[in-house]
């Protein structure tokens, strides 16, 4: 089901009929010598998170987030005996619950350090990884057969690849016919009581993000987007045959500290709009802004703590 990175003909792993072998590193098939990103350039251009990899996932790195479960154990019924391509799967946030439901799964990443974290995940929350095959895979040009896949997830990568209908038209061509391309999203869930007063916490993560970013600016560097107007349902409209939605509640309240998620992903320049950001300037910057805000707000500034109400998840499969 796989195609072979040199002869571009179908083959199973690991040895193609042509005589090539798939390079194998660290349990990783290299099914593309595409580069880790490429930012510059009149071709597509892409993210990849080689460099941003540990600041990724934060104080989340070795837990699997009930939301994650729940949008697995449907991607598990939708898939049932057939294989789940989990594209651009970064940290395996989706394809840890569902490779611990027994799922088949293709997890497909351009950068290795991501799948090196997905492994470390597994390992970690004792999940065993013989359904599903790691791969290094270029998103703009899937490596797999046309119609041999039964489910695609590509879940927050299309924004930031600069020719997101591609990546649509590799999805739709890899699914069989009635193979279900699953997007999913937060949908409005329980209304806040007003109990909680985030404001403190808004307050400061607006203005750092705003102060970083007028420093940067002062030196001619800006946020990164691709494709952020990209109107998905339209395009997938067009290219598949039915839609339908439907609405997974998830309820409860949750608490997250400013050194949680978003200071170790800010700090380690982890956000994708971060990524023209030169390193030296980005420590010098981050530095001054952190000594600034210990000043301004207590040295123990980055234990404040937001505590929201989990948004509902909104589910919505195309059909091919
Ligand atoms: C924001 S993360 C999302 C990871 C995961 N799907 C999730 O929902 O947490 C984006 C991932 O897309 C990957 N990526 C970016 N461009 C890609 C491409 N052209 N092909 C494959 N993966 C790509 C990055 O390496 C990164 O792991
Ligand atoms: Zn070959």
């Amino acid at each position: 089901m796989f195609i072979c990175p040199k002869c571009h003909n179908s083959m199973t792993l690991p040895v193609c009929s042509c005589g090539y072998a798939v390079p194998f590193f660290n349990g990783i098939w290299q099914l593309s010598d595409a580069p880790d990103a490429v930012k510059t350039g009149d071709g597509d251009r892409y993210i990849g998170y080689e460099e941003i990899g540990e600041a990724y996932s934060g104080s989340r790195k070795y837990i699997i987030e009930e939301a994650d479960s729940l949008a697995a154990r449907e991607i598990t019924e939708l898939t049932g005996k057939g294989v789940f391509l989990d594209l651009a799967c970064g940290d395996g946030c989706l394809t840890l619950p569902c490779a611990k439901n027994g799922t088949g799964i293709i997890a497909g990443d351009i950068s290795n350090k991501m799948l090196g974290i997905l492994k470390d995940r597994a390992q970690h929350l004792n999940i065993p990884l013989d359904n599903v095959t790691l791969c290094r895979i270029n998103a703009l040009n899937i490596p797999l057969s046309d119609e041999s896949v039964d489910t695609v997830v590509a879940n927050s990568v299309l924004h930031l690849i600069s020719n997101p209908q591609k990546v649509l038209d590799e999805i739709h061509r890899v699914l069989k016919t009635g193979g279900a391309f699953v997007c999913l999203d937060d949908a409005p869930g329980e209304q806040d009581d007003g109990s909680e007063d985030n404001s403190h916490y808004f307050e400061i993560v607006n203005n750092l993000y705003n102060e970083y970013w007028e420093l940067l600016e002062r030196q001619g560097i800006y946020p990164k987007k691709y494709s952020w107007n990209f109107d998905r349902e339209t395009v997938c409209d067009k290219l598949f045959a039915s839609r339908e939605t439907r609405v997974i509640r998830h309820r409860g309240k949750y608490k997250t500290k400013l050194s949680d998620h978003f200071l170790p992903r800010f700090l380690g320049c982890g956000f994708s709009d971060q990524t023209d950001v030169p390193k030296e300037v980005h420590e010098a910057v981050t530095e001054l802004l952190m000594k600034a805000f210990r000043g301004r707000y207590g040295e123990d500034f980055d234990s404040l703590a937001y505590i929201g109400r989990y948004s509902d998840i909104l589910i919505t499969v195309y059909r091919k």
